[in-house]
């Protein structure tokens, strides 16, 4: 492009208009050299207000001796021809003699004061102010100021005798000229100072400049030096660079501070949670507590011992982030062989195949399991947390027995832990009073809960005889966390409500007795990539095999459900849905099968074993309706089922369905989406379990509502597979970024900034 004048014209009034811009913002005027500009002017202007009168007093002191001195040499110069003058004849004149002397510029008059005090020969220009008897005349020469008409005079007197005659010499000065000195010297004062505080500014400005450049340089060679060592803490090869060691310190730091708190950026994996702990938290010691146990022995009729894994959503969590971190896992055991595998100190090593952590086992009597696993917690706490209409059953002997097995469990902690500051995670309802049994015991330990249910509204938990003891109990801990927000607000609701405390809702914390809770949400989740899904089949084969396995049709769609035989999962409804769909499509007849995957769960409370029952008669009687001599629509399969065959029947999948009437997360939801690598498959899930707020793209439904989940089962079997996979992909996306690295990162790096801050707070106190 042809640059025109015109065009330049307009750059150039552009750039100037952006200068000045420059100028005005604080760009400019916060720039360094501007600073230093600045700061040079303040001082010269100091120094000027400072230095300028003291310059001209000395002026004007020099230049006053100079007058008298050259009085003095005036007088001395003709004191012998006026003497001789005065001794001649009566009636000689001295003025013409005197007025030549006037010609020097300096001098401005002369004159002649006798004994009388008459003036005589005074020269033309004598101030008619000045008169002999206005001024001292004394034996020695003396020396005064007078003020003529505005004008400065120095009036200088010297005594003189010749013969009969004496008198006194009068020689007058103009100082003018000392004005004129003064006025000079201030000028070239205020150009002295202007000039060096501008050089020293200019050479601090270099100086610093210089400076600047060197510690840039250091800190480039810092951060390059952290980039290439990968974020290892070896400060070995700085070792001669104070700077760049110091740089590389808080460099690590920060990195690790900032991309473990945004924490979306990092693969969170075992590895990167077993970085955590090492970096963040060194030399901590980590204690798990839960009432069911990751691995439980089982003694079978044929007297083999069996290793089983829990249907639990807790223990899916967890168990792979012990597997990361190591320590000791403390829970019930509760397996028919399990005393029969432990040493003497009750501990065993697991995962059997491959050691990573130690599993503590804590033995309950039966009298204990009754009151406190399946009373206070199940009967009374789980009904009561879900609200899912089945009636909160209170005891007194349960609740007495809910606090012995609480401190049972406190021993075994303080037994388990080898120093005064463990890091104790406590798991879910089982253990309300938990946390301040240790806090008591432990002061100085860090008590994370995690409370794997929902936490109902204050006015539903206000139900429970014991809620200012439970609530008292979980505000030992030092975190208390919860799946949702939404929970957490019920709980300091709750402690609002019943207890005195303080809160602070904008830290989301309480303070009990001096002890402050932070209260936070931290949504679980799976590990990633799950162990299970590692020898799967490909997905036909999958399917192959469930069909055969359950006997269903071979060209079937199918519709499955897995979990524990729990009134809170909404089992029943999806069956009733079922009905409905195959009712008001009734094409789907003989095309769609459901398949529910139950295990037994807590079978010895009424509520669980009448739920099985009633799911099997409903089953059978919507089978009846809609089904024939080779055709069930509804398939149950209520046993145990190892998380390998959970794969597999996800994997063998057209949908999946979670209708929980409440929940606090829901991982099999997240397990389903796990499962697919195909991304393949279509996720119904209820709009009551904490997973719908993460998995948006599941066709969210209200279990409350059948004939709209019968709809959305439709919807589902008539998915194109491009919406699948893209839905699919999506939510494959987020729960691999939020994995459950993620959940255990997200609060041991709370725990860690609690920790750092309270050993800063107690060396503080420590140094009074
Ligand atoms: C829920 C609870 C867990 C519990 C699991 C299985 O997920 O939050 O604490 O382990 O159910 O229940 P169970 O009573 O068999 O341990």
């Amino acid at each position: 492009m042809i640059e025109t004048p015109r065009k330049r014209l307009t750059d150039i009034t552009t750039q100037a208009r952006r200068f000045m811009r420059a100028v005005w913002s604080r760009q400019l005027v916060q720039s360094p050299m501007a600073r230093y500009v600045g700061l040079g002017i303040a001082a010269a202007v100091i120094m000027v207000i400072a230095l300028a009168p003291l310059g001209s007093a000395m002026v004007e002191s020099w230049s006053r001796r100079d007058v008298e001195l050259r009085s003095r040499l005036i007088f001395r110069s003709i004191r012998d021809q006026v003497s001789a003058g005065l001794a001649a004849t009566p009636g000689f004149d001295l003025r013409p003699f005197f007025e030549r002397l006037t010609e020097d510029e300096r001098i401005l008059a002369l004159g002649f004061c006798t004994e009388s005090g008459e003036l005589r020969y005074a020269t033309k220009q004598m101030p008619a102010s000045v008169t002999c008897n206005s001024l001292s005349r004394t034996k020695s020469d003396t020396f005064s100021r007078v003020v003529d008409h505005g004008r400065d005079i120095y009036v200088s007197v010297f005594p003189i005798t010749s013969g009969t005659v004496s008198g006194h010499l009068l020689v007058l000065h103009d100082l003018a000229f000392v004005d004129e000195r003064a006025r000079e010297a201030r000028y070239y004062t205020v150009l002295a100072v202007i000039g060096v505080a501008a050089g020293l500014g200019l050479l601090a400005f270099a100086m610093v400049m210089a400076l600047q450049r060197s510690w840039t340089r250091s800190v480039r060679n810092a951060i390059s030096e952290v980039r290439t060592s990968g974020g290892t803490m070896d400060v070995r090869p700085m070792r001669d660079n104070p700077i760049a060691r110091e740089l590389h310190g808080l460099l690590s730091d920060l990195r690790v501070e900032r991309t473990y708190a945004e924490g979306i950026h990092i693969e969170w994996s075992p590895k990167t949670l077993y970085r955590l702990l090492v970096e963040e938290l060194p030399g901590a010691e980590v204690l798990v507590v839960s009432n069911r146990e990751p691995y439980i022995h089982n003694r079978l009729d044929d007297g083999k011992i069996v290793l089983q894994r829990p249907a639990s959503g807790l223990v899916s969590a967890l168990e792979p982030v012990m597997r990361a971190c190591g320590g000791t896992w403390i829970a019930h055991g509760s397996g028919t062989a399990d005393r029969e595998t432990v040493d003497r100190h009750d501990r065993v090593r697991v995962p059997p195949n491959d050691p990573a952590y130690s599993l503590r086992r804590v033995w309950l009597t039966e009298e204990e399991q009754d009151g406190y696993y399946y009373g206070f917690a199940n009967e009374g706490l789980w009904p009561l947390c879900h609200i899912a209409f089945v009636r909160p059953t209170f005891r007194e002997q349960d609740w007495q027995q809910y606090k012995a097995v609480n401190a049972r469990f406190a021993d075994s902690v303080v037994e388990e832990a080898g120093r005064d500051d463990p890091i104790v995670l406590v798991q879910d309802y089982h253990f309300g009073l938990l946390p301040r049994m240790i806090r008591d015991r432990l002061p100085r330990a860090t008590i994370v809960t995690f409370w794997h249910i929902p936490w109902p509204n204050a006015e539903t938990f206000g139900i429970c005889p014991w809620r200012e003891e439970i609530i008292d109990g979980l505000l030992g801990s030092t975190i208390l966390g919860f799946h949702t927000r939404f929970h957490c607000n019920n709980f300091l609701e709750a402690t609002d409500r019943f207890m005195e405390s303080r809160i602070d809702r904008e830290h989301a914390s309480v303070t009990l007795g001096g002890h402050e809770t932070m209260i936070r949400p931290y949504p679980i989740s799976i590990e990633w990539p799950p162990a299970a899904l590692a020898e799967q089949a490909p997905v036909a084969d999958c399917r192959k095999a469930v069909i055969e396995r359950f006997g269903l049709p071979s060209d079937a769609r199918i519709g499955v459900g897995v979990e524990r035989f729990d009134y809170t999962k909404g089992i029943l409804d999806r069956i009733y849905a079922v009905d409905d769909l195959l009712t008001r499509h009734p094409d789907w007849k003989g095309k769609f099968v459901y398949l529910q995957a139950a295990s037994p769960t807590r079978s010895k409370l009424g509520s669980y074993a009448a739920l099985q029952n009633e799911t099997v008669a409903l089953a059978e009687e919507v089978n009846a309706r809609h089904g024939s001599e080779d055709y069930k629509p509804i398939v149950l399969s209520i046993r145990h089922h190892e998380p390998t065959e959970v794969f597999e029947i996800f994997r063998a999948a057209d949908l999946c369905i979670v209708s929980s009437l409440h929940d606090g997360m829901n991982l099999v939801a997240k397990e389903f989406v796990a499962a697919r690598d195909d991304d393949q498959g279509v996720l119904i899930l209820s709009g009551f379990a904490g997973a719908s707020r993460e998995l948006s793209e599941a066709l969210i439904v209200n279990p409350y509502d059948t004939h709209s989940m019968g709809n959305t089962i439709d919807e589902a079997l008539r998915m194109p597979a491009e919406e699948q996979r893209d839905r699919m992909r999506l939510m494959r996306d987020l729960v691999q970024q939020r994995n459950v690295y993620r959940w255990a990162a997200q609060m041991l790096l709370d725990a860690a900034r609690l920790r750092k801050r309270e050993s800063i707070l107690a060396n503080a106190e420590a140094r009074g």
